[in-house]
């Protein structure tokens, strides 16, 4: 019987090293200093070109020999197979790619081989080849023979090929399986690539070599070096010029604002190691709050993987590093590595840059779940950790696996915590993990989300409530909690609000590794979660979900998603999760996020002597150290006084107090204080000038009007059949009283509607309107349409009347509205009023949205608006914008997301104008919500790309007495009560003039 390769979860590498700490070693201090990799003759890349590659769809259509492989094509290296025509590209989350069989993979098990041909020649001492990063299983081959084999795709591996190699022509030959054992471990949600995705390279060594290093400092100054040789060590500064010997006296210390950093040589046989470190001690508070250098800080994280459409996991230190800027320009102050270690520079970058690092080993076991816990049938109570997490034969891969982790980045300063994995369930092998962990690093803290996951099964009781994270960790760690119960209808156990109350009276910090599912349009509800994050010393804070949509390159250049392949399973558009694009543009969630976090905040202490507080929100710099602070006190769209604010000091964590002068106290329109926080210098992420926030105050004037006398010209009616025309000085309009619909409005000979008005009560579902979306479609909502039951028309002081009652009803549903309508109509004006009453047998839960929607002719472009703007803004989602009037086009006002859904919403607006030029329709009101697209509710609905949408070839304006909030239900807690449209009863009024 002929065997396929035989996948042992207990051989997690064959001939592999011990895993060490990342470095290069040099020839000189210089060099190893400067760290330019080019100028090291230690190091020869065998990566960063293409080799020749052969694709099998299984092992079994294999030659033989590797020797007999015709090579005919080439890949590049890095790369991922499937960037470049081979295997399957999918997108799967929780569900494994294969059958669920563990320790086995399917006979169809694509392979790829890799060959390079390359020269060397041999130095005496050792020749060491190594691989950052390659999924899933593969072996090594050098000149035809056998060096190992290894697993852990985004972890180390290294040889000893000095036995291998040979002077002159060399041949590298990699086996590379799709699938292997390691699979089951390697469940992380998102595009499932294969290939050798980061760098191939060999390190040329002296026999007797220093092999690994742990550097411990304490902020006294200490350094000691934990190296396995009898090394020459020098602690100096980054680039050499200063020298302190073995200590530091009263260095600088490191944290994510000041990452001051110093440099360590290790000096032994002829090579030289440099690496750079500083000094930070971690503790947790007796409020349990997370000290770095003995002050309390938040962490204002991100989630991050390495990934970018059309290069998968082989992203570049250029694109690592441009995140890693982006998030210190928006205020992030953490990443998580989610769900295992990035490249092996990614935590140097955050130490210098200044991030807290969140590193996580590459284990996740989701699809267990799914497998066997989620069936209809099983028991839910199961604990499925012995299939995996707590079953005795896959320890050695879970301790493998954190090893490595650990071993290579353990000389990262930014490093607080080591995090065991993601949705791995709980089991004894995390608790061994933990325990290495917390042997071999002292000095960080142990985070796995797992300990308390499955609480969630445990049914609403006493157990529930007692049940909560195990020992192992020292972090009490959870997802997408509830914010507090009072915000919602149905109590939800454990909200953020009681872990910052400490129910459980636990003595480690609560820290949230992902929360704000950044999903399309959303998230709602960020302000509420930085609240408490602020007011409770026990919330450390927590990383968004997640830094960066993913996307894979549809053939027509577009970005697709899962299902786009003909991938099975698939997960949809759920890998669209990102504060950012795939191509790295700023979605509304960054800034959303960047408002939450902003580093410094003003209230009024006294507005009528006009003093303000100026709060600083960072942890270590003051205020005047990095940021300008000008100001406007705006009313409507005049600047009425501004300056900038002279500020002596504001220390970290502590606030001044500053009186503005000028403020006035009777305005025409509403009046604000709008601060612009900029950075005063250049800093290695944002320029001089750069935005850091901008901060609106509401100036409580009187509000006094003088009341322009309206003049219009009066209007007459004629009634034909279904329809009023009403005429009037170089104005005209038809309405179809049996929908409220105008189907014509014509001011001096010229048509300004593209098609009838409508009634409507749909918005295209967001990803985070979740489960409503079923509820909806249950309901018809989309189908709604109002129509009449009554109707009189009259003509009063010149104006035509128009009463009319009716119901907004689907069809086969309850109505949801019994709706009384009232328009008067004269030259240039429609005024409308309606009072609304919900069916009293009408049950949806949130309607989408009440509004008058209007297809103008297309020309309407350019637009003025008083409301919050310039992005989207919603009831829950709104400190990101500011309210103002703002200037926009119709065109720009639309938001790319890659699957199309309602945007564009204003909330609180007082009017809204479009022309085209020569002519304006104005829509007045008070405080409603409007948007204005090119494009139809309906067409976003229905498209389920970006790329796919047709503009309606109108301007397509809703003018909404409520849009329904927007919550982060995708993957989060339900919309909370307060931002839901499930009015009862309401009244509406608004105007068109023209
Ligand atoms: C979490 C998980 C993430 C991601 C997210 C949903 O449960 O840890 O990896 O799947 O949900 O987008
Ligand atoms: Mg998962």
């Amino acid at each position: 019987m002929k065997n396929c390769v035989k996948f042992d979860m207990q051989e997690v590498g064959k001939n592999r090293l011990d895993p060490r700490s990342f470095y290069f070693p040099y020839s000189t201090a210089d060099k190893a200093i400067k760290g330019d990799i080019s100028a090291n003759e230690n190091y020869a890349l065998l990566s960063g070109c293409d080799w020749d590659f052969a694709y099998f769809e299984s092992e079994l259509d294999m030659p033989e020999s590797l020797s007999d492989i015709a090579y005919g094509a080439t890949l590049p290296v890095p790369s991922c197979w499937q960037c470049y025509g081979y295997g399957q590209i999918q997108y799967t989350n929780v569900n494994y790619p294969i059958p669920f069989d563990p320790p086995h993979v399917p006979f169809e098990n694509p392979v790829g081989v890799y060959r390079r041909k390359f020269q060397y020649s041999k130095k005496d001492g050792k020749q060491y080849l190594m691989f950052d990063g390659a999924c899933s299983m593969y072996e090594v081959y050098i000149n035809g023979k056998f060096v190992g084999m290894s697993k852990g795709s985004r972890l180390s591996a290294e040889f000893d090929v000095t036995d291998f190699l040979v002077n002159g022509e060399n041949d590298i030959a990699v086996k590379l399986y799709t699938y292997s054992d390691a699979t089951y471990l390697e469940d992380q949600d998102c595009f499932r690539y294969n290939g050798i995705f980061r760098d191939v390279y060999i390190l040329s060594r002296p026999e007797d070599h220093v092999f690994d290093f742990f550097i411990h400092t304490k902020n006294d100054g200490t350094v000691n070096v934990d190296v396995d040789k009898d090394a020459k060590i020098t602690v100096m500064s980054t680039d050499g010029s200063v020298i302190y010997g073995d200590k530091v006296e009263d260095p600088k210390l490191w944290n994510a604002e000041t990452p001051n950093l110093y440099g360590l040589l290790i000096e032994y046989n002829g090579e030289f190691i440099f690496k750079k470190f500083g000094f930070c001690e971690l503790a947790i508070s007796e409020k349990q709050e997370l000290l770095v250098n003995g002050t309390a800080v938040k962490l204002k994280g991100v989630n991050h993987h390495d990934s970018y459409p059309g290069k998968g996991y082989a992203v570049t230190d250029e694109d690592n590093m441009r995140d890693l800027l982006m998030m210190k320009q928006y205020g992030v102050n953490c990443v998580r590595t989610s769900h295992y270690p990035s490249r092996p520079r990614f935590t140097e970058m955050c130490d210098e840059l200044g991030l807290y690092v969140v590193n996580e080993c590459d284990i996740e076991t989701h699809g267990v779940e799914l497998a066997i816990k989620a069936h209809p049938d099983s028991d839910k109570r199961e604990n499925i950790g012995y299939v995996l997490s707590g079953n005795p034969d896959w320890l050695p891969a879970y301790m493998d696996r954190m090893q490595r982790t650990l071993e290579r980045d353990k000389n990262c300063t930014s490093i607080i915590m080591w995090s065991l994995g993601n949705e791995s369930h709980f089991g004894e092998n995390h608790r061994a993990m933990a325990k290495w962990v917390k042997e071999r690093d002292p000095a960080r803290f142990v985070h796995y989300q797992g300990t308390a996951a499955e609480i969630w099964f445990i049914p609403e009781g006493p157990e529930k409530d007692a049940a909560y994270h195990d020992k192992c960790v020292d972090i009490c760690s959870e997802m997408y909690p509830y914010v507090k119960k009072s915000m919602y209808k149905w109590s939800y156990p454990n909200t953020i609000e009681e872990e910052g109350m400490n129910h459980h009276n636990d003595d480690r910090p609560y820290f949230l590794c992902e929360y704000a599912h950044s999903m399309g349009m959303g998230p709602g509800s960020m302000e509420e979660n930085w609240e408490l994050f602020y007011k409770y010393p026990r919330i450390i804070g927590g990383c968004v979900w997640e830094w960066a949509d993913h996307a894979a390159i549809l053939p027509d250049g577009e970005f697709g998603y899962g299902g786009d392949f003909g991938d099975f399973p698939n997960d949809n558009n759920f890998c669209c999760d990102g504060l950012v694009s795939p191509d790295r543009k700023p979605n509304i969630g960054l800034e959303i996020l960047k408002k939450a976090i902003e580093p410094v905040k003003i209230q009024w202490k006294d507005e009528k002597a006009g003093v303000i507080t100026v709060r600083n929100m960072l942890d270590f710099v003051d205020t005047t150290e990095l940021f300008d602070i000008t100001y406007e006190v705006a009313c409507g769209e005049d600047v009425v006084t501004s300056g900038k604010l002279q500020l002596a000091s504001v220390p970290a964590h502590g606030s001044a107090d500053l009186t503005l002068t000028g403020l006035p106290t009777v305005t025409s329109e509403k009046c604000f204080v709008n601060f612009d926080v900029t950075y005063k210098n250049d800093t290695p992420y944002a320029e001089k000038g750069y935005l850091a926030t901008k901060i609106q105050i509401p100036v409580a004037t009187n509000i006094v009007v003088e009341a322009a006398e309206k003049s219009f010209a009066p209007a007459s009616a004629e009634v034909k059949g279904r329809y009023v025309y009403v005429t009037s000085e170089n104005f005209s309009a038809t309405l179809d009283l049996v929908k409220a619909s105008f189907t014509s409005i014509v001011k001096d000979g010229e048509e300004i509607l593209h098609a009838p008005s409508r009634i409507t009560a749909w918005r295209a579902p967001t990803d985070n309107d979740g489960n409503n979306v079923r509820r909806w479609n249950n309901d018809f909502i989309r189908n709604t349409s109002y129509a009449t039951k009554s109707y009189e028309v009259k003509e009063e002081n010149g104006k035509v009347i128009i009463n009319l009652h009716g119901i907004l009803a689907p069809k086969a549903r309850t109505p949801l509205f019994y709706l009384d309508i009232e328009i008067s109509v004269c030259g240039g004006n429609i005024a409308t009023k309606v009072h609304g009453v919900r069916h009293e047998k009408n049950y949806v839960d949130q309607i989408p949205r009440f509004g008058f929607l209007f297809e103008l002719k297309k020309e309407y472009e350019d637009m003025k608006y008083a409301a919050y703007g310039p992005s989207s803004s919603y009831i829950d989602m709104l400190a990101h914008t500011y309210y103002g009037v703002h200037r926009s086009t119709v065109t720009d006002e639309y938001v790319p997301m890659i699957k199309p859904q309602e945007c564009a919403n204003h909330y609180a607006a007082d009017f809204a104008e479009f022309t085209n030029g020569t002519k304006t329709v104005r829509f007045d009101g008070n405080a409603f919500e409007f948007s204005a697209l090119h494009y139809t509710p309906e067409e976003l609905t229905d498209k389920k790309h970006r790329h796919e949408l047709c503009e309606s070839g109108s301007t397509v304006v809703i003018i909404c007495y409520k849009n329904n909030g927007i919550g982060s239900n995708a993957c989060g807690p339900r919309l909370p009560e307060k931002y839901k449209f499930n009015d009862r009863k309401f009244d509406f009024a608004f105007e068109i003039n023209i």
